[in-house]
C-alpha cells in the first residue's frame, strides 16, 4: 500500500454551472482508519447530481461540502486495512468515501460486493444508491399498478432506467424521456421501454406526450423538472401519483424560475405529488438489495455505466451529468 493519497478537494463555491475551478487535485497522506473503519484502495468513485446541492452555502437535505474539504461520495473498492470485525483484507466493498485514491469507510456503513452478480460499477448504479431510490421512490411513491403508464424523465440515466424497467416488471406502460436518440433507442430497443420522446428534438412536449401516452399519465417519476414535468402535469389522470426525485434542470439556478404554475391541474386529477428521498428507507435497503441482485443476476433488469478514466478527470464526469453526457450510472475508475 502506498503512503501517499492523492484526493479532491473542494475549493470554490460556484455561481450557476459548476467549473473546473471548483475542485483541486491534492496530494495527500493516505488516511488511517481508526476502530470499525476500513481503508480502501478504490477502484470506482460514484458522481452524483446531488453534490450540486452539497456545493451551496445553505441547507439541502444533503450536508454542505465546506471549502477545502475533500469531496465525498460513494465508492467501491478492495478493503486493505480493516478495523472491522466483518471485514479483512482482499474483500471487495461499496460505501460512502471520497474522490481520492484511498479512503476510509464506516465499516458498519460499508457493503460487501459481490463480482459474480455484476461489475464493480454497476454497485455505485443499480445495485447501489441509485438503485434503491428507483425501486423505493417507484415502489412505494409511484405505487404503479398493472396497466398504469408511468412516464419517467431523466430516463436514460441511473436511476431512470432503472425505475423505467422495474415499472414494466409491474405490468405497465411505461415511456422515458431524456436527450439524445442514441439515449431513447436504448430505452426502447434494449431495455423494453414502451415509448420515448428526445426532449431534445421536441418542440412540443404535450403533443409528443398525447402521441406516445393517449390514455393520460398514471405515475409520473420526475428526475428533471421544468418544462418536462409541466407538460407532464397537463395529462395526469385522476388519481395520478407523481414522485419527485429530483430536479436537475434547476440545480444550477441561483433562484427558483418562475413559469406558468400547474397546481390547479391537481384539482382535477386529484393527483398526490410527493417528494422523495432514499435515506429514508434505509432499514430496508437489504430489501431492495437483494430484489435488485436477483433482477440484475437473471437478466430481468439491464444496467450500464458510463466510465471515465482515471481520478483526475473526476471533476469532468461531475460536470458532465449535467451536459447529458452519461447513459446509465456516471462512475470514476481510479484503478484496476
Ligand atoms: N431523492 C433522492 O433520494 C435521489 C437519489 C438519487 C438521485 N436523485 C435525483 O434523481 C435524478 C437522477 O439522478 P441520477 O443519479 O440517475 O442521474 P443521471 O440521470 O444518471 O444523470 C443526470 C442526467 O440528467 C439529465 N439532465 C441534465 N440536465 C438536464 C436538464 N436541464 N433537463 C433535463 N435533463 C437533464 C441528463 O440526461 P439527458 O441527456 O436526458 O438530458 C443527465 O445524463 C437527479 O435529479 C438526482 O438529483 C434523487
Amino acid at each position: 500500500m502506498s503512503d501517499s493519497n492523492r484526493a479532491w478537494h473542494f475549493v470554490e463555491r460556484p455561481d450557476g454551472e459548476p467549473t473546473s475551478d471548483c475542485f483541486e487535485l491534492r496530494e495527500t497522506e493516505s488516511p488511517t482508519p481508526r476502530f470499525g473503519e476500513l481503508l480502501v484502495r478504490v477502484h470506482y468513485l460514484s458522481v452524483d447530481p446531488y453534490m450540486r446541492g452539497r456545493m451551496r452555502d445553505s441547507a439541502s437535505y444533503a450536508e454542505p461540502w465546506q471549502l477545502g474539504d475533500i469531496l465525498q461520495g460513494g465508492v467501491v473498492g478492495e478493503v486493505v486495512e480493516s478495523e472491522h470485525d466483518a471485514y479483512e483484507s482482499g474483500d471487495l466493498v461499496a460505501g460512502r468515501g471520497t474522490w481520492s485514491e484511498y479512503s476510509v469507510l464506516d465499516g458498519d456503513d460499508a457493503t460487501p460486493v459481490d463480482p459474480d452478480v455484476a461489475g464493480l460499477p454497476a454497485y455505485l448504479g443499480v445495485l447501489g444508491m441509485p438503485g434503491r431510490t428507483a425501486y423505493f421512490g417507484l415502489l412505494e411513491v409511484g405505487e404503479p399498478r398493472p396497466g398504469d403508464t408511468v412516464v419517467v424523465s431523466g430516463a436514460a440515466g441511473a436511476v431512470g432506467s432503472t425505475v423505467g424497467q422495474i415499472a414494466s416488471q409491474n405490468g405497465c406502460r411505461v415511456v422515458g424521456v431524456a436527450g439524445t436518440d442514441e439515449k431513447t433507442a436504448w430505452l426502447t430497443d434494449d431495455l423494453g421501454f414502451d415509448a420515448a420522446i428526445n426532449y431534445e428534438t421536441t418542440d412540443d412536449y404535450r403533443a409528443a406526450l398525447d402521441d406516445v401516452a393517449p390514455d393520460g399519465v398514471d405515475v409520473y417519476f420526475d428526475n428533471v423538472g421544468g418544462p418536462i414535468t409541466d407538460a407532464v402535469f397537463t395529462k395526469l389522470n385522476l388519481d395520478a401519483r407523481v414522485a419527485v426525485c429530483g430536479q436537475i434542470a434547476h440545480y444550477n439556478d441561483e433562484e427558483v424560475p418562475m413559469g406558468p404554475r400547474k397546481l390547479p391541474l391537481l384539482i382535477a386529477s386529484r393527483a398526490k405529488v410527493e417528494g422523495l428521498l432514499v435515506s429514508d428507507y434505509a432499514t430496508r435497503f437489504d430489501v431492495a438489495r437483494e430484489q435488485l441482485e436477483a433482477w440484475v443476476g437473471s437478466g430481468a433488469i439491464e444496467h450500464r455505466e458510463t466510465v471515465v478514466e482515471g481520478l483526475e478527470n473526476a471533476p469532468d464526469a461531475f460536470l458532465g451529468l449535467f451536459s447529458g453526457d452519461n447513459i446509465g450510472k456516471q462512475v470514476v475508475r481510479v484503478a484496476e
